[in-house]
């Protein structure tokens, strides 16, 4: 029997208010770091999954937590971080939130709008200070060098593996049941993950944990 491992997940965007009904987000649908839940639970690992806005339904056997923003979601990883072997961090987090929120509904008029944006945290880059033994896990959305956008946040944010998803293409990334990408180690590790379904991708995923966790 496989050792269960203590996996804690984030999945789906965050969204920061402009005022109490408009708000900036990400696309995602969510769908990435739900399977990568499912596909743990299958094995028999222990998920704490932290989702943001998204229409999925949480395997059964994961501890949910739900938030919206990205400060919420620093939060919660805060919170869990100590308890997890494993971070894989699938959400697609705000980098911007307005700096002011209005706390009545802005009326449109016949007027452009700026926005004041004031930059989230940057949740893998914070809690990596305290890394310890942990295994860090990220994703990288890139629409231009995928690669080279990944390893460079790869030595950034002090992760052992990154995901390298072209979100350009049409049967990868936001949306869809399927995914293509390059998986790229600190170890200098580099593995094309050819076009695959979600789950098939959360495997891979799940089998390098278990791989790299001995
Ligand atoms: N991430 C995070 N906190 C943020 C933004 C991103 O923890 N405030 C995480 C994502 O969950 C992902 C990784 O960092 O695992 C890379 O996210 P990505 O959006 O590709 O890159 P950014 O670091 O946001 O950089 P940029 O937007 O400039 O590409």
């Amino acid at each position: 029997m496989r050792t269960p491992i203590n996996i804690l997940i984030t999945a789906g965007p965050t969204r920061e208010a402009i005022d109490p009904v408009r708000y900036i987000s990400n696309r995602s649908s969510g769908k990435m770091g739900y399977a990568v839940a499912r596909v743990a639970i299958e094995r028999g690992h222990r998920v704490h999954l932290i989702s943001g806005p998204v229409s999925l339904t949480a395997p059964e056997g994961a501890i949910l937590k739900q938030v919206v923003t990205a400060d919420e979601m620093l939060r919660a990883v805060e919170e869990h971080f100590p308890w997890c072997r494993a971070l894989v961090m699938c959400a697609a987090v705000a980098d911007w939130r307005p700096r002011r929120v209005a706390t009545q509904k802005i009326k449109k008029g016949d007027r452009c709008l700026s926005l004041e944006l004031e930059p989230t945290v940057d949740i893998l880059g914070h809690v990596a200070q305290a890394k310890g033994n942990r295994l860090l896990v990220g994703f990288a959305a890139e629409t231009d060098m995928p690669e080279e956008h990944a390893v460079a946040k790869l030595k950034f944010k002090n992760l052992d593996f990154i995901v390298a998803n072209d979100v350009s293409r049409q049967d990868a990334g936001f949306e869809v049941d399927t995914n293509a990408a390059v998986l790229m180690g600190a170890d200098g590790r580099r593995e094309v993950w050819p076009l695959m379904s979600k789950h098939a991708m959360a495997g891979l995923i799940v089998d390098l944990i278990e791989t790299e966790s001995n």
